[in-house]
């Protein structure tokens, strides 16, 4: 068995022997002496391989070797007289396994994010893409972790729906659905719906799965496929949804600046500088918290000049966002108690019948990470909402049951999983932080 490339650069003692498998990121050939950097996507650093000219296929393969190539080096860990590693490997043996030619699209040279898009099936090999996989990885490893250790019951919400969970009409149709399901069938926008079934039986529940938008919108933070978390909560109300997204996004943050160290050492240095330092200060400080018309009286009398001028009741834009966000309080916010007209059917109507007990989560450079709500667990309240918002009804028959059976307050939030890696990576464009990005125009690989 070989080993992996992270374990031998961490624990790997010097006069043992090891076999590694990887790609080469760069083969240096001086007289008599190769020097390969294998790389197998475990970690940020390769492992430096060293090979002898006496190996048998030294002149044959060895010496031709370029980046890019497949490798099984076997050999001597010996202790590295190069800068920046402990080990290297003195190889006995080089299998080649896979070669490549000069059309191979990762030279050397730096790419542009734009470029390294369009070879989607080769960029992971990069530095930042394979660092922004591993990011991935645990962050998804840490959000099961969180909810896993509260007693959360980890629910698989459904694809392919009839529901519209948002009402907003932004969803994609699967042609054929009609004469398959005898109805429409589109892809969903959230499990929310299905969601709350979950809490209204096993009290806290989550779902974690790919959802999908078909807005049109050609921004660095929106796609048409991303995956979203959904925990939802019965016998929760506002404040006990906002206090949860507070210690959930600590959590998953101080998870992957613990475990990521090498790969947020990267981020912090080449892709976006003080980020590391920007989530530490956010793990350690109280979120802000205000509501939607306090936000708008600061944007008011901020004297800020934006493009799209702030009055109550307008839907917040990005700019002014992170305006509350990185200017005004220079760390998250959560702003609650929005306007009813501009969210869904089925947030809990305050009091004052214009707002309702919706909370976005607001951070530097990314805006809102995460949207959720107490929901209108009041039958007659809901039916008159959703009947106001022109949804049919009986679509929703069985959401309006559920209010009629043991209905509870519950509350619960979605979060953009790749807006998260996107805010913790400091990586601008969120094509970037997903493996094979889906936006308008675009569905290759
Ligand atoms: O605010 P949204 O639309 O809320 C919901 O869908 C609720 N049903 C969630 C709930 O309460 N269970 O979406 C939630 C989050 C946003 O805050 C954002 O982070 C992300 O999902 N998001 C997107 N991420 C990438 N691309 C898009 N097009 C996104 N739209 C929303
Ligand atoms: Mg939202």
């Amino acid at each position: 068995m070989s080993a992996r490339v992270h374990g031998v650069l961490r624990e790997g003692t010097p006069g043992s022997q090891v076999s590694v498998k990887g790609w080469l990121r760069t083969a240096r050939h001086s007289k008599g002496l190769s020097f390969l950097d294998v790389s197998d996507g475990s970690c940020m650093n390769g492992l430096q391989v060293v090979a002898p000219p006496d190996l048998a296929n030294y002149d044959d393969e060895i010496r031709h070797l370029t980046t890019g190539c497949a490798i099984h080096a076997s050999g001597e860990l010996v202790e590295s007289p190069g800068k920046g590693q402990r080990v290297e490997l003195r190889a006995s043996e080089i299998e080649v396994i896979g070669t490549t030619g000069d059309d191979y699209a990762l030279q050397k040279k730096r790419h542009s994010f734009e470029f390294l898009r369009t070879i989607a099936h080769l960029r992971p090999r990069t530095n930042t893409i394979g660092a922004v996989w591993r990011v991935r990885n645990v962050a998804a490893r840490a959000i099961h972790d969180f909810f896993q250790e509260r007693g959360f019951v980890w629910l698989h919400t459904p694809v392919l729906t009839a529901a519209d969970a948002e009402g907003a009409g932004e969803m994609f149709e699967l042609a054929g659905s009609e004469e398959f399901f005898g109805r429409t069938a589109r892809l969903t926008v959230s499990g929310q719906l299905e969601a709350e079934i979950g809490a209204l039986s096993h009290s806290q529940v989550y779902s974690f799965g790919p959802t999908f938008r078909a807005e049109n919108s050609n921004t660095s933070r929106h796609l048409s496929e991303f995956w979203m978390v959904e925990p939802e909560m019965a016998f929760c109300d506002l404040e006990g949804d906002v206090d949860l997204a507070e210690a959930f996004l600590k959590s998953v943050i101080e998870v992957i600046l613990a475990e990521c160290a090498d790969d947020m050492a990267f981020f912090n240095e080449r892709i976006e500088k003080g980020v590391v330092e920007t989530l530490e200060h956010i793990v350690a400080s109280p979120f802000e918290r205000m509501t939607y018309s306090e936000a708008v009286e600061i944007l008011e009398r901020s004297g800020h000049a934006f493009e799209f001028p702030v009055k109550w009741g307008i839907d917040l834009q990005s700019e002014h966002e992170r305006y509350l966000t990185e200017e005004h309080v220079k760390r998250p916010v959560v702003l609650t108690d929005y306007p009813a007209a501009i969210k869904a059917f089925y947030m809990y109507a305050n009091d004052d019948e214009k707002t309702v007990r919706a909370m976005d989560v607001l951070v530097p450079r990314i805006g809102e990470i995460i949207g959720g709500s107490q929901r209108e667990h009041r039958a007659d309240v809901l039916e008159a909402r959703m009947t106001a918002h022109g949804l049919d009804l009986e679509a929703y028959w069985w959401y309006l049951e559920l209010r009629r059976h043991g209905t509870v307050p519950h509350a619960g939030f979605g979060l953009g999983f790749e807006r998260l890696v996107q805010f913790a990576t400091g990586m601008a464009n969120i094509r970037d932080v997903i493996p094979f990005p889906r936006v308008p125009g675009s569905l290759e690989f």
